[in-house]
């Protein structure tokens, strides 16, 4: 069956808008918490099998800048889940050789959710399987902000000039700094938007939305956008003739 076995080309980062709980939860008339409750369950099914297709960076957008504004109920409960998948996870991920890493205005986390973030960074930080990397208290426009300070302060200080500010440096004060661009970005639950994610890193990533609900999302639906990705032709601005071009080694 064609989408089974993994494509033969898998991006180097995939990127996901994990969004649909709070309308799992109301389908099922439960309360909103419910759905993110289940929606953890699919992070570690979606964390496993991208590790087993060998997906070098997978970024999860689990919280965003607006998403503070949500009733204060939702989001303690958010944060109550978030310590306890950090608590719980840490085990699987040492075993499967995952490093952890946290994009975000981080200092907005309570205290208690932040040390347990920055305590897993730092025992998996020698892994070298996959990057797991979560979006928390994360909005694209605040982190270009962040960076366009930090650019100002090292003018000012004179540690760099403002005539070598190019897109390089301004990538390289993202907090994705050593990160490669995601190549795919998938969001659940039908909204063609970006919500404010990576907008910057985005530029040409390859974009993949389904309606399926991120609770419900599963090892077979991330197998067949890997599947629609790998049959895009990605031309980057150039012609198709120029890409096709490019892909033959030069003297045959
Ligand atoms: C995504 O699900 C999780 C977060 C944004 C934290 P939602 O909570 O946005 O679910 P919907 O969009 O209301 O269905
Ligand atoms: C985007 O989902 C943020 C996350 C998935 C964490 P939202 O549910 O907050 O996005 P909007 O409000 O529908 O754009
Ligand atoms: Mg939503």
């Amino acid at each position: 069956m064609i989408g089974s076995e993994p494509p033969t080309k898998i991006p180097a980062h995939v990127a996901i808008i994990m969004d649909g709980n709070g309308r799992w939860a109301r389908r099922r008339a439960l309360p909103r918490i419910m759905g993110h409750r289940q929606g953890v369950k699919t992070v570690k099914r979606i964390v496993t099998a991208a590790r087993e297709l060998g997906i070098g960076v997978l970024t999860l957008y689990a919280f965003s800048m607006e998403n503070w504004r949500r009733p204060d109920e939702e989001v303690g409960a958010l944060m109550g889940l978030l310590y306890d998948y950090l608590e719980g996870e840490l085990d699987e991920m040492l075993g499967r050789n995952i490093s952890f890493r946290a994009i975000g205005d981080l200092e907005r986390l309570p205290e208690r959710v932040r040390s347990k973030l920055y305590d897993t960074i730092d025992k998996t930080s020698e892994n070298s399987g996959m990057i797991l990397n979560l979006a928390l208290s994360y909005g694209g426009r605040a982190e270009i902000a962040r960076a366009a300070r930090r650019l100002v302060e090292m003018c000012v200080s004179g540690a760099m000039r403002p005539d070598e500010i190019d897109e390089q440096a301004v990538a390289g004060c993202l907090d994705t700094a050593d990160l490669p661009d995601p190549d795919l970005i998938i969001r659940t639950s039908g909204e063609m938007r970006l919500s404010n994610f990576l907008l910057f890193q985005a530029a040409y990533a390859e974009f993949y939305i389904t309606d399926t609900l991120w609770p419900d999302f599963s090892r077979d639906e991330l197998l067949r956008a890997l599947h629609d990705y790998a049959g895009r032709e990605r031309r980057f601005g150039l012609t198709s003739e120029q890409v096709y071009q490019k892909c033959i080694p030069k003297g045959s």
